[in-house]
């Protein structure tokens, strides 16, 4: 499939976009300093925080954010168990996911749980973080997936 090429320049703090590549959905969400910091503090609740199985390119860093451009975070919009596509649920400890939700992905096929660089909380029964597709910026706010 051809790449996608998508303006970012619009996207809010908070906000998700979905554009559509090979057929699949691919989210990008952006996101405020608070986030990323919170982010940093969750290695211990994630099964693979440094997403060392390989479900990104190589020039993704291994970090807490998983992004070329931290504040932009694009993923696969598909889950890692059996291939539902969760929803996004940026809000805070809602009253349906408990106080200990920070943000992030909830599959409603069988609970998995993915913070907002889409990596897997423990106690999921998915395997492993969402994938990140191949992208670049050829320039700030141009995004290429693909
Ligand atoms: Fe997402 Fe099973 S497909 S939890």
């Amino acid at each position: 499939g051809a790449p996608v090429t998508v303006d970012v320049s619009k996207l809010e703090p908070g906000q998700q976009m979905v554009v559509k590549w090979r057929g699949k959905p691919v989210w990008l969400v952006k996101r405020n300093e608070k986030t990323l910091s919170d982010l940093a503090g969750l290695d211990s609740r994630l099964t693979d925080p440094k997403s060392e199985v390989p479900q990104q390119p190589a020039y993704i860093p291994h970090d807490s954010s998983r992004s070329l451009r931290p504040d932009i975070s694009v993923l696969v919009g598909i889950c890692t168990h059996l291939g539902c596509s969760p929803t996004y649920r940026p809000e805070i400890a809602p009253e349906d996911l408990g106080p200990d939700w920070v943000g992030g992905f909830y599959c409603p096929c069988h609970g998995s749980r993915f913070d907002l660089s889409g990596r897997v909380l423990k106690g999921s029964p998915a395997p492993s973080n969402l994938v990140i597709p191949p992208h670049n910026y050829p320039e700030e706010n141009i995004l290429v997936v693909g």
